[in-house]
């Protein structure tokens, strides 16, 4: 760690050179929200009031829009009865750790009482990000947009200027509580059941029984008229396809990174992942219903999944008056793979002036399986019934759990890791097997043991991960999401991963960047990233029930040779657990 007189000496080294960002960024403003986060009570699917926990009680809750370069500073006031902590999906947190947010990962959550003041920039960054609670399954109702103008506003996008922008944002609703399924799960060692509604802006839509007329989403728009949808999932558990009747998509950007356009009549969009598309209300005057379904990769059919559709209303001016309902779209089978993957695998880059380019040499290469498993129930699970395995998610055979007293940033950053966590996660699985086969679908091979494991990286390293899919219990595709940093999706396949078919497949030129892979069902996807941002990383699958099955693993991103390049101290209102 760096002494103060030392850290004063190379500020004052460093100052002109901070003075003359300061003066290129002038126009850099400071965006503010207070999230007051507590209970509200709301009506949906006829249920009575349900209490659920919110963000000064909106769902979604409040949208931050931000420029390029501008600080975004949050206060989250925490008046629900649980613990919180908020992560800001995508964000890199260069200089800002500590801000990240996943609970016991890079923070201690915000007890009930406590508050907790996020600060970051949301420099080199430009698109459709969201923000999510990062602890237990409060996601489900505390999550909103973050959208990030470029600099010279909406006539600096590469692509035409839309007329208007609506954020179309997908999400799970359950009936229950969902703090208490969470905790049930955990101590079952059972994945809590499905929700009981897909959402579109909070609301299920018409499709459901039951659901009263102020329920469903209205989207007004003008005929001819070009508008920018930032279609996020938010959802905790279910990949969606999205549909508006008689309209197309030209998609210009996926998980805040610009992409070539891209036409299609069909968007799919992982949890986590965001995707904006241009729509043109081209269509005859009246209305059209917008619908989002579930897309189910599991092979075997995976867990119990919701089979309804979320749908919003399509109102053009001057077409309230049809008797008609609106027009419904053709929707994808549940387990239409096919689609999920010509969408998935046809996205590539805008290669734009400046933006950061693949890096072709790569330091540390990285084959990491992901998928379930089962262990033996823990000693927390009092409620494991132990004559039977319970399931257990893994990366490379370990199933993650966070630690309970100190988070893993605080013990990285004052080196006081023994007893947090092991610098031990392995480049390759323990053994290397027939991953996608199903004869691997017995207990020796599912069988998986709870540790909390580390990728130690040196600052700047280039990584190159595969990640393959196994049939352990099902195949199934996983939202691997990484905080930090974006990461280049070279290419992406079926089956076992084989280095020399795959390899001269690679797109090295224009490769989608994301933050967040629908590793594909019984296959694998190969990504690659610089460890340019010192700190510790979460990796983890974006389905909120394999999460906690412990489907994870953690980069710990060593410092670099300069102040600029390390971990700052944490703040001094980072809460204590
Ligand atoms: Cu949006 Cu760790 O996740």
């Amino acid at each position: 760690m760096h002494s103060s007189t030392d850290m004063a000496m190379s500020w004052s080294l460093l100052l002109p050179f901070a003075l003359a960002l300061v003066a290129s960024a002038s126009h850099a403003a400071i965006v503010e929200h207070t999230f007051n986060v507590g209970n509200l009570s709301i009506s949906q699917l006829c249920q009575p009031d349900r209490i659920i926990t919110a963000v000064n009680g909106q769902l979604p809750g409040p949208t931050i829009r931000a420029s390029e370069g501008d600080t975004v500073v949050v206060h989250l006031v925490n008046e629900s009865p649980y613990g919180m902590t908020i992560h800001w999906h995508g964000i890199f947190q260069r200089g800002s750790q500590w801000a990240d947010g996943p609970a016991m990962v890079t923070q201690c959550p915000v007890q009930t009482g406590g508050n907790y003041t996020y600060s970051f920039n949301v420099t080199g960054q430009e698109g459709t990000l969201w923000w999510h609670a990062h602890f237990s399954f409060l996601r489900a109702t505390v999550y909103g947009a973050l959208i990030i103008l470029p600099r010279g506003g909406a006539k600096a996008y590469p692509f035409t200027k839309p007329d208007k922008e609506e954020i179309v944002m997908f999400g799970e609703w359950w009936n229950a509580n969902v703090f208490d399924l969470q905790q049930m799960a955990l101590l079952t060692g059972i994945p809590a059941g499905p929700a009981d509604a897909y959402t579109i802006n909070g609301k299920p839509g018409d499709l459901y029984n039951c659901s009263a007329p102020n329920q469903t989403h209205m989207f007004e728009v003008r005929k001819n008229e070009t508008y920018l949808l930032r279609i996020i999932n938010a959802a905790l558990n279910t990949p969606l396809f999205f549909k508006v009747a008689n309209h197309t998509f030209t998609v210009v950007a996926a998980d805040a990174c610009y992409t070539t356009p891209y036409k299609t009549n069909v968007v799919v969009v992982g949890p986590g992942q965001t995707v904006d598309a241009l729509m043109v209300a081209d269509a005859t005057v009246g209305r059209y219903y917008m619908a989002a379904s579930p897309y189910d990769s599991g092979i075997p059919s995976g867990p119990a999944f919701s089979k309804t559709v979320a749908t919003a209303v399509l109102e053009y001016a001057g077409g309230a008056n049809t008797t008609s309902p609106p027009a419904l779209p053709q929707l994808p089978e549940f387990n239409d793979t096919d689609t999920a993957h010509r969408f998935l695998s046809n996205l590539t880059a805008l290669v734009l002036p400046g933006k950061p380019t693949m890096p072709l040499a790569v330091d540390t290469r990285m084959f990491v399986t992901v998928g379930m498993g089962v262990a033996d129930c823990q000693p927390e699970q009092t409620l494991c019934n132990r004559s039977r395995t319970m399931f257990a998610s893994s990366m490379n055979n370990a199933s993650f759990v966070p630690p309970r007293s100190t988070s893993m940033l605080e013990a990285h950053y004052s080196n006081a890791t023994a007893g947090v966590y092991t610098r031990d996660f392995p480049d390759q699985p323990p053994i290397l097997f027939d991953y996608t086969a199903d004869a691997s679908n017995n207990a020796t091979m599912q069988y998986t043991t709870k540790s909390t494991k580390v990728r130690t990286l040196r600052y700047n390293e280039t990584v190159e991960m595969v990640l393959q899919n196994t049939r352990l219990i099902a195949k199934e595709s996983h939202p691997m999401h990484l905080h930090g940093f974006n990461f280049f999706v070279l290419a992406q396949g079926f089956g076992n991963y084989n280095q020399t078919t795959a390899a001269p497949q690679f797109n090295l030129v224009n490769p989608q960047e994301r933050n967040t892979v629908l590793v594909p069902t019984g296959g694998w996807a190969v990504i690659r990233f610089i460890a340019d941002n010192p700190g510790i990383w979460y990796m983890h699958c974006h389905f909120e029930a394999h999460l906690d099955l412990g489907l994870g693993m953690v980069f710990e991103v060593q410092d670099g040779p300069t102040p600029d390049t390390s971990l700052p101290a944490p703040p001094k209102d980072l809460p204590q657990c």
